[in-house]
């Protein structure tokens, strides 16, 4: 797809009059082969056409998103829209702010941002637990809270108003992570760095939090038996790890709102249905106008009128 100039727009509004343009999405993905589960949810969310972009880095956005802006007039660019995606968070944001600086009134298209489903993920496991918990008044406790998901999920309690223990096996990398998220906008002032291979720091953290959210890689085990029971004050416990072990001990894959005493646990697969239908929506809803962004806080608004329909 080539930028033929803006010569090409007024012909293109001529033509608009055709009254339904099909819905192309355009996956911004930077590793070396764009997600095939991006794409599948893509197709399924009902995208006519799915243009796959891997590889992709911040200088090359410009080029790729002018080819968006400029092929369909400015009444049909409701029907072309651009998802960021890839395993790297961190360039996920760099493409996404790239993305969003080269557009300009009229010639919009929306777009989406999710690398590795962390968006997604996180406002499900958020409104998930905020099912059981006051997530604006507590502390929560965010095990792995360095990753892709971690971030998204101190981030979206961060904007209910809640204070987060941001856990890492290493302290440097917990407060490195509030710095990123400071960078990011994120006010900090409400997040508190965590060494968990600090076991007393960690009981202390377990004993103060009202919500624990295991986002650490797969098959890891974050906290033992012991440890999750020192979580006395607990009243949610999210576990977002599929592969065995469990990343909270006991906790089981499917887990979905079940009550262990006064706590209520989910496992990857209770959390991945809402994660699963709050993606398709956010497809779906790039379609409905060409000037949404939709990141973590959007996702959890359409997660939240998902779950009050
Ligand atoms: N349910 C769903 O729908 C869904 C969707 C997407 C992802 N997920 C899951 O969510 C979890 C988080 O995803 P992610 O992409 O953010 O994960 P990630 O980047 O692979 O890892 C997150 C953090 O885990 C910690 N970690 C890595 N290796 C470890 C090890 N060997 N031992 C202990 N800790 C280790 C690291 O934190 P520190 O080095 O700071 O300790 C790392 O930053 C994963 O289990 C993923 O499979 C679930």
């Amino acid at each position: 797809m080539t930028f033929k100039g803006l010569g090409q727009w007024s012909q293109t509004t001529l033509e608009s009059s055709v009254p339904t343009k099909k819905k192309i999405l355009i996956q911004l993905d930077c590793d070396d082969h764009a997600s095939v589960f991006d794409g599948v949810v893509a197709i399924d969310a009902g995208v006519d056409h799915l243009f796959q972009y891997s590889g992709v880095r911040p200088p090359e956005v410009r080029g790729l998103i002018h080819g968006a802006m400029f092929t369909r007039g400015p009444a049909d660019l409701h029907s072309t829209a651009i998802f960021v995606g890839g395993s790297d968070v961190s360039i996920g944001h760099e493409i996404a702010s790239a993305a969003r600086s080269v557009l300009f009134d009229p010639f919009r298209v929306s777009i989406m941002f999710d690398s590795n489903g962390c968006n997604s993920t996180a406002a499900a496991a958020v409104l998930s637990a905020a099912k059981h918990v006051e997530l604006a008044s507590g502390k929560s406790l965010v095990l792995a809270a360095t990753g892709a998901v971690g971030q998204a999920v101190c981030t979206l309690i961060t904007s209910l108003g809640g204070q987060v223990i941001v856990g890492s096996r290493s302290v440097a990398r917990a407060e490195e992570t509030i710095e990123k998220l400071g960078h990011l906008g994120v006010p900090i002032a409400g997040l508190a760095p965590l060494g968990i291979e600090d076991e007393s720091s960690l009981r202390i953290a377990l004993q103060e939090a009202t919500a624990v959210f295991a986002c650490g890689a797969a098959g890891v085990e974050l906290l033992s038996s012991d440890l999750l029971s020192a979580g006395v004050n607990l009243r949610a416990a999210i576990d977002l790890n599929a592969v065995p072990p469990a990343g909270l001990f006991g906790i089981g894959v499917t887990d979905k709102s079940l009550q262990r005493g006064n706590r209520f646990d989910y496992g990857a697969l209770g959390v991945g249905g809402l994660k699963m239908k709050i993606h398709k929506h956010a497809i779906q809803q790039l379609f409905t106008g060409n000037n949404h962004f939709i990141d973590a806080h959007e996702m959890m608004k359409i997660g939240r009128s998902i779950l009050s329909a």
